[in-house]
């Protein structure tokens, strides 16, 4: 039966009591932890988001009634204790911030009654994360989870103030609006008094940030919810949270600079890591040349060497053949792994596989200089010699070949070098190397439409150097844009925006839009730039991320409050869900075959 409250007021949490409270009387309320009945005392953790407290429970403290209801303590009851601050009687745990001191009860209420949980409340759980999620309000008292929800509200606490502090004002964009494309699919939202039509939900408020900057505002910012119907992965969900930010009057420095200071305050203030400043800066093509990756772990070397020269004319047609179609050969050498098994050596030759390789050449250089190789056959001593000294070869290396157009190369080995260094425990979570990435292309070519696409978006303004090449090779056309990255995720990104209509006018063309198509789309904002547009930038991190890497978590589920999992659904809710006939009529929608038909398992 659960008693009331009433007259009581909490006036702890369980860790506030300390050593100082020693002597007083304290109300403290919870849940409990685990009871122990020692048979006439009765041990009880009490906890609450803070931590634990042990509470002592004895008949000559609190009375006969009070001990035969403290006897019904099961765990997840949540009570609330008055009692009197005591030094432990028993041995003293290190382990507890109040792990010297105990609550001896006089006062017990017992509030809410509890079934047992279907998991045990602990931290570093065992337990499946599909049950997990099943009962998140009871993942969520686990403390490894609220150590995490509350290292999130610090960090997004702290930019406020900061992002204040520099000028920015924060304002809200809205929710229901029109498509604002980045590239991923919308969400839609239908609206009964306009039957047959649809709101996105805004992947980014992209255009809103920017008109804020043609209304004068200067310095905008908002920790705002961005919607994308993507397929899922560790990091990625279909609502996550940037940190959203546009500055007027600037350029690719300004933004840097500013970001690079919040950071720095961030991982200073939150997690107690100093970021060296200024952060490292590499070109994109820099980073793939040597990374195979437009997002760069530094926290390891493995870099990627380039030996299309050497080997064009070699023997091994798989090589001279990939240049001779316009391709490259690249290698990484996975020092002191030349005593890799084969079955290993294998796996990595799938692996590779699977990121769109015909194959995966190797050579390992035997200790007393040999080679064994899958292709050492096919080349002279000389080839090889000249091969191994390129790649800095020494005996026990093992040497990891991609031949093939240079996308694939770098796409190949780019995730190969991830994939041994998470094999060989490189990837230290402790360790924080940024980076920020710039000179991106400003276009991507597009098999799957048959035309360019943007790489970034479609506002982003092209390197004045190479305004030109947007006529004659629109693909060789850089961007003024830049993306923060954190031990090779892609923490954030962004650009310099176009501000004068001919540029962007010209994008679009680029973008294969007609003037019409682009006007009938972004017409709020091409006309916006007709009354006075100053120059500006801006850039988005992704909360989700950013807070997963400071709380070391493999996945952004880990700190978002009621995430989704892969195929989009909320396993506590069960959303998305068949809604009502008389709903959909409302609406004006009819549903064409059933749920299953339509997808959904
Ligand atoms: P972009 O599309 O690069 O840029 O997004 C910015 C950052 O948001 C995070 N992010 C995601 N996080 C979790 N789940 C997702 N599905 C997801 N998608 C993106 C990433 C990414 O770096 N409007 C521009 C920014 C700008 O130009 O100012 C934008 O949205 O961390
Ligand atoms: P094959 O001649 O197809 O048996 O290939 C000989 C070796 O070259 C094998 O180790 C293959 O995995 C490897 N290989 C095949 N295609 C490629 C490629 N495009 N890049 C690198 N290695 C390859």
């Amino acid at each position: 039966m659960a008693e009331s409250m009433k007259g009581l007021h909490r006036s702890h949490r369980c860790t506030e009591v300390t050593m100082n409270e020693i002597g007083t009387s304290v109300t403290v309320m919870g849940w409990v932890q685990k009871s122990r009945n020692k048979g006439g005392i009765i041990f009880v953790d009490l906890r609450d988001r803070s931590g634990l407290l042990q509470i002592i429970f004895e008949e000559n403290d609190i009375g006969a009634e009070g001990f035969a209801k403290a006897e019904k303590l099961r765990s997840e009851f949540v009570i609330a204790v008055v009692g009197r601050v005591e030094a432990r009687s028993g041995a003293v745990n290190e382990n507890l911030a109040t792990g010297a001191i105990e609550v001896r009860a006089t006062e017990l209420r017992i509030l809410s009654e509890a079934e047992t949980p279907p998991f045990p409340i602990e931290a570093d759980s065992k337990t499946k994360e599909e049950l997990r999620l099943k009962y998140r309000y009871l993942d969520l008292r686990r403390p490894d989870l609220q150590k995490n929800l509350i290292l999130r509200s610090r960090v997004a606490t702290l930019t406020r103030q900061f992002l204040a502090d520099e000028g920015f004002l924060e304002i809200e964009t809205p929710m229901l609006t029109k498509s604002t494309p980045e590239g991923a699919r919308d969400y839609l939202v239908p609206i009964r008094v306009h039957p047959g039509n649809f709101y996105a939900l805004p992947q980014s408020p992209q255009l809103f940030k920017q008109l804020l900057m043609v209304s004068g505002y200067d310095r905008y910012f908002q920790i705002v919810k961005c919607f994308r119907d993507e397929d899922l992965r560790a990091d990625r969900q279909p609502e996550f949270t940037q940190i959203d930010m546009e500055l007027s009057f600037v350029d690719v420095d300004d933004v840097i600079d500013v970001n690079e200071r919040l950071l720095a305050k961030l991982f200073r203030e939150v997690i107690g890591v100093e970021v060296p400043l200024p952060i490292p800066r590499m070109t994109w093509q820099e980073a793939m040349d040597r990374f195979g990756s437009d997002k760069p772990d530094l926290r390891f070397g493995m870099e990627l060497k380039n030996v299309t020269e050497l080997v064009k004319d070699c023997g091994f047609s798989v090589f001279s053949g990939a240049v001779a179609a316009g391709g490259s050969v690249r290698g990484i050498n996975a020092s002191g792994q030349g005593d890799m098994p084969r079955k290993k050596i294998d796996a990595l030759v799938e692996f590779a596989k699977g990121y769109g390789a015909k194959g995966l050449a190797y050579l390992a250089v035997n200790a007393d200089g040999t080679y064994k190789s899958s292709f050492a056959k096919f080349m002279t001593q000389d080839e090889l010699e000249k091969l191994v000294a390129a790649m800095d070869g020494k005996p026990g290396d093992l040497l990891l070949f991609a031949a093939d157009q240079n996308k694939i190369v770098y796409n190949v080995l780019g995730a190969l070098r991830l994939e041994i260094a998470k094999n060989l425990g490189l990837l230290d979570k402790g360790q924080y190397r940024f980076l920020w990435v710039t000179h991106f292309p400003l276009l991507e070519w597009s098999e799957e439409e048959n035309r360019f696409v943007a790489m970034h978006h479609p506002f982003t303004m092209p390197m004045e150097e190479d305004l030109e090449l947007l006529d004659t090779d629109p693909g060789k056309v850089r961007a003024k844009a830049y993306d923060i990255v954190l031990n090779g995720t892609e923490l954030g990104g962004g650009s310099v925006r176009i501000f004068q209509n001919h540029i962007q006018e010209k994008m679009f063309e680029v973008l294969g839009f007609t003037k019409e198509q682009a006007y009938e789309r972004f017409g709020f904002l091409l006309n916006a730039f007709k009354y006075g547009v100053p120059p500006h930038a801006g850039l988005a991190y992704g909360l989700d991320r950013l807070v997963m890497l400071m709380a070391q978590m493999d996945s952004i589920r880990d700190v978002i409050a009621f995430p989704k999992v892969k195929d989009a659904s909320c396993l506590m809710t069960d959303a998305p869900n068949v809604v009502d006939e008389a709903q959909l009529k409302e609406l004006g929608i009819a549903i064409v075959g059933t749920e299953t038909e339509c997808g959904k398992e």
